[in-house]
This record gives C-alpha cells, sequence and structure tokens, in this order.
C-alpha cells in the first residue's frame, strides 16, 4: 500500500483551508509577538532600538487589511497625543501631505507590496525618517526603512490576511507603549496584550459564528459597524467577506450610518454591530442598533456582554472582557470566522480568491 502525500495538504495540517488554520494559529502567533517584548509586571516594553524612537507626529502608510492597521495604530497614538494619520499608501505615493519631523510608519505583512514601498520612497525623498512594520525579515521595506518592527506572525499562505493583521494591531500597541504612553497606560494594556492567546483561543472554542454564517449566507449585503478601536475592526470586517465569498459587504463607523449608508438598510443586510464595555461609545453604538433594528435589519451584536447591546440583538458573538484595545483583536476573530464560513458555505475557493494576490508589486 502506498501513502499519498500531498505537499499542499500537509502544509494545511489537517484544516480544510490555509485560512482556517492561519485563523487558528493566532494564539501562538501573538505569543511568539510578544515573547521577550514585554515584562510579567506590565510596567516595561523592549523593541530594541524602535523604542527609543520618540516621534512628534506619525503618518502610517498601508493598503488593504495593514491600512485597517494603520487606521488602529493611528489612532493608539492620537489617543495618547501624539498626531498621527493614517493614508492609502497609493494616495500617499501620489498626493503625500507636508512631512514636517513625522516619523513615516509603512505597515506592510509581506514587506514587497509596490504601492507601500512607493510611499516609503516619497516619504524618504522628502527627508523623512521612515519605519517598517512587517512580517518578512529582509524584505525590500525593512531594507529601504530606517527602522524595522517585526510583528513575528509566521508565514501566512493565504491571501485573505488573517493572523498578521492581529501581529500587526499587537506590534503597534508596543510601539506605541514603549515610545508615547506613560506606566500607568502600560500597566492596563500590557496585562490585556499577555491576555491575548488565551481569550482569542476562548473566541475560537466558543464561536457560533458558523451558524450565524449558514443562516445569513444568502443575504444581499454586509454591514459592519463600530466606533473608536473598533471601527477598523468593521472595515476590516467587510473587507474580509467581500475578499473571500465575493458578497457585498461595507463597514463604517457607526455614527456614520444615518449620513447616508442607513438608506441601504432593510431585512437583507445583516448588520454586525461591535460593542465594547459600557462606556460612551457603547451606548451610542447601541443607538446606532436601534436604528438599523427599526428599518428590519437582522442584528448580530459582537460585544463582551457589558452593555445592553445583546437587547437588541437577534444574535450575539461573545468575546471576553478585556482592555478595549485588546477588544479588537477579539471581535475582529470573530468576523474572520463569519466571513470564512460565509464564503465556505458558498463554496468559494478561500485560500485562492479570484483576482486577487497575496502580495501585489504593481502599482
Ligand atoms: C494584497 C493582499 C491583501 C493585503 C495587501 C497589503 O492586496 O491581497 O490581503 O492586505 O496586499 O499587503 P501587505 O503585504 O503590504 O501587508
Amino acid at each position: 500500500e502506498t501513502i499519498e502525500w500531498d505537499a499542499e495538504e500537509t502544509g494545511k495540517s489537517g484544516y480544510d483551508h490555509y485560512m482556517l488554520k492561519e485563523i487558528n494559529e493566532q494564539p501562538r502567533a501573538l505569543r511568539q509577538c510578544l515573547r521577550a517584548r514585554v515584562d510579567e509586571l506590565g510596567s516595561s516594553v523592549d523593541i530594541d532600538t524602535v523604542g527609543d524612537l520618540s516621534p512628534s507626529g506619525l503618518q502610517f502608510v498601508a493598503c488593504g487589511t495593514s491600512y485597517h492597521a494603520a487606521l488602529y495604530g493611528a489612532r493608539l497614538f492620537e489617543q495618547a497625543g501624539i498626531p498621527a494619520r493614517a493614508y492609502l499608501a497609493s494616495e500617499y505615493a501620489t498626493s503625500p501631505p507636508p512631512i514636517g519631523d513625522d516619523l513615516v510608519v509603512g505597515i506592510t505583512q509581506s514587506g514587497e507590496t509596490a504601492d507601500t514601498l512607493s510611499a516609503l520612497r516619497e516619504a524618504k525623498r522628502r527627508g523623512a525618517e521612515t519605519l517598517a512594520v512587517t512580517n518578512t525579515v529582509g524584505s525590500t521595506a525593512t531594507r529601504e526603512c530606517d527602522h524595522a518592527l517585526y510583528i513575528r506572525s509566521g508565514p501566512e499562505i493565504g491571501v485573505a490576511a488573517t493572523k498578521t493583521f492581529a501581529g500587526q494591531l499587537a506590534a503597534l500597541n508596543l510601539f506605541a507603549l514603549a515610545t508615547a504612553e506613560d506606566s500607568q497606560t502600560r500597566r492596563s494594556v500590557i496585562p490585556a496584550l499577555r491576555d491575548l492567546p488565551g481569550d482569542i483561543q476562548s473566541v475560537l472554542d466558543n464561536s457560533t459564528a458558523a451558524e450565524i454564517a449558514e443562516q445569513y449566507a444568502d443575504a444581499e449585503s454586509f454591514f459592519f459597524i463600530g466606533r473608536r478601536y473598533q471601527y477598523p475592526v468593521a472595515l476590516e470586517g467587510a473587507l474580509k467577506l467581500k475578499e473571500i465569498s465575493y458578497e457585498h459587504a461595507e463597514g463604517f463607523a457607526a455614527g456614520e450610518l444615518k449620513h447616508g449608508p442607513l438608506a441601504l438598510v432593510t431585512d437583507q443586510t445583516p448588520v454586525f454591530a461591535l460593542v465594547v464595555g459600557d462606556g460612551e461609545i457603547a451606548r451610542k453604538t447601541v443607538g446606532n442598533i436601534k436604528e438599523v433594528e427599526a428599518r428590519d435589519a437582522p442584528v448580530v451584536a459582537v460585544t463582551d456582554g457589558q452593555s445592553d447591546a445583546e437587547l437588541y440583538a437577534d444574535h450575539v458573538l461573545e468575546i471576553p472582557e478585556t482592555h478595549p484595545r485588546a477588544a479588537a483583536l477579539l471581535t475582529n476573530v470573530q468576523l474572520q470566522l463569519v466571513a470564512y464560513h460565509v464564503a465556505n458555505n458558498l463554496g468559494r475557493p478561500i485560500d485562492k480568491p479570484r483576482n486577487l494576490a497575496k502580495s501585489v508589486t504593481v502599482e
């Protein structure tokens, strides 16, 4: 008897798709990202010489999923009182803003995306100091930038970025904690980062995303809404769904819904609302849930259960309670699973979606 051995099947270690394998690898990838970089007491962060930078302003440049990480990173620095903005690399390359003394940070999993490299080159040409946040040692971005911060996610094969997005968010937290934030913030965020591998594992073990995906796989359109750290996650949830299921999906800042997109909301448009904590942001997002519910949209609350979002939702995707910055990685795992299962229900070629490439090396 001969044993059939298929390199690709073996690489998937029993999972049907690389994407699902990589979603499940996130606890390990994050442990690797944090290893020896945060201490047990939660008081210090060590990211080598990148930690010595003290930017007075930052411009993030990136494409696709990495752009959503850039939005999150910019929000971290803004909240710390340092002006920061995320730019689409393709826009930045041809229409760069004034740079001043800003540090220009390229976020690129591959380190080879042509648009991001062009934006970084343009920044360099104008005299800016540059940093690459990347998964790929020896990539063009690391060779051309002044500094590199590695996300250490391990190789990602699926075209749809999953564990590398988590790695980017974690690395951006380390970067902000090391260069811009005080010891009090470090003491509240570091323990939440250290809890992430376990918290993600609990989302993976308990998620009911597969059932929700099955129920709504035929929906006309999928909407995702969130505020602050959950806004980039809403955009990412919609992008993931588009990329692999070919279904129409949009992510919105929850407050923006009433300024236009609400016209599209019907009983055929499930709305995934990301609601974390019980503060003002959560209350306002619950208000947005009520608006879509009044238009008969099915509502899926992705929530830690601290607000009363569940009262108005048709379904709940639960996440453990944690720091709002860490919660973004947890709601994101639920949305990765929703996208995966919708695409799987529709029989799409999940690891190799049509028209897309893992790394786009043309502008
Ligand atoms: C391609 C991929 C996306 C990715 C983007 C940026 O379009 O299909 O998944 O987010 O490139 O890739 P990067 O390697 O620069 O993070």
